[in-house]
């Protein structure tokens, strides 16, 4: 498959580190010096459906086709407003799809997932045009109180849609199975049957252990990318790493040995949008013009699961 569109959207709300102090204890030079993050967009009044049904529309509007000419979408959510049905059903009547549609919940590296089940789709030879959206609202799912944790997230949604393609050049994807590192649990609805006891637990974090696990896994991930294909670093325009913080990008940049302007990053100003990151990042660069035809990208994710992936891909 190919990307022939892609589109993003973020929630107006603008909350820099210096807002946080007013609630926090917690300085714009720790979070900055420990993360890379200035400031991050924050859901108020949207709906999370609202952001991917923008970031849907604009993906649509570059790939010059109708959201009926959508043989498949697949969505990238680990949680929203519906419980059921899915954010892709939900988004697929707004923008007037009548095509098969399913959601996916591979947190942090959900995009990367998305990519790799189209992929098979293609092969099958059953999809002509497929939308991948990926949004969230990742603080939703935070302790406001929990300055180790709440400092790091943002919202927003990224969108794009393949077409028959041989651009995706490698594949690897992982799942370490570990809960306790990096989880949230959310309580159901009583029952008169009921007779264990459950709670809400917001998102829970060992952040030295993530930070470990991000950077080892990325560098391993690329490594064997290259390595399949005959490739090195100076072969490969861009990595396009999950934004999660600059210190894992740059700890992952340093360890491969390839320069700053091959690892574009919005961090600074989005937070970690957990799998919408990946997709905004590849907008922003898209519209940018960043990308030549030929150019050869790495997407690299990591997060709860713990899960990991990455796909060598030409633009
Ligand atoms: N402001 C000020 N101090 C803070 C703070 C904040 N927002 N958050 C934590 N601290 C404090 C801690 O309480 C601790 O204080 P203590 O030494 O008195 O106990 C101190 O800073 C050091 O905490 P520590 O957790 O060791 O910091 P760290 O250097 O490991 O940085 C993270 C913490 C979360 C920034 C870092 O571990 C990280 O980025 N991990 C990866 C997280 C991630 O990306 N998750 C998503 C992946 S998909």
């Amino acid at each position: 498959m190919k990307i022939i569109g892609t589109g993003s959207a973020l929630p107006r709300k603008v909350v820099t580190n210096e807002d946080l102090t007013r609630f926090l204890d917690t300085s714009d030079e720790w979070i900055a010096s420990r993360t890379g993050i200035r400031s991050r967009r924050v859901i108020t009044d949207e709906r999370l459906e609202d952001l991917a049904t923008e970031a849907a529309e604009k993906a649509l509007a570059e790939a010059g086709i109708a959201a009926a000419d959508l043989d498949y979408i697949l969505c990238s959510n680990i949680a929203n407003y519906y419980v059921t049905p899915g954010l892709s059903c939900v988004v697929a009547g707004r923008i007037g799809a009548a095509c098969p549609a399913v959601d996916i919940n591979c947190a942090c590296p959900g995009f990367l997932y998305a990519m790799d089940i189209a992929e098979a789709f293609f092969k099958t030879g059953r999809v002509r045009n497929v939308l991948i959206i990926c949004a969230e609202e990742a603080t939703r799912m935070l302790d406001w109180t929990d300055r180790s944790t709440c400092i790091l997230f943002g919202d927003g949604a990224g969108a794009a849609v393949f077409a028959p393609g041989d651009n995706i050049k490698g594949v690897r994807m992982d799942c370490q199975p570990d809960v306790n590192t990096l989880y949230e649990c959310r309580k159901l609805n009583h029952t008169p049957f009921l007779t264990k006891e459950e709670k809400d637990v917001p998102l829970q974090m060992n952040g030295r252990e993530v930070f470990k696990f991000a950077v080892s896994t990325a560098v391993r991930d690329i490594e064997s990318l290259l390595a399949e294909a005959g490739l090195t670093t100076d072969d490969i325009q861009y990595f396009m790493i999950h934004q999660a913080n600059l210190r894992i990008i740059e700890a992952i940049r340093k360890r491969l040995g390839a320069p700053e302007e091959k690892f574009p990053s919005h961090v600074a100003d989005h937070g970690n949008a957990s799998s919408a990151s990946c997709a905004i990042l590849l907008d922003e660069c898209n519209r940018k013009g960043l990308f030549k035809r030929g150019d050869k990208l790495i997407f690299s994710a990591f997060g709860a699961g713990l899960l990991s992936g990455a796909i060598l891909m030409e633009w």
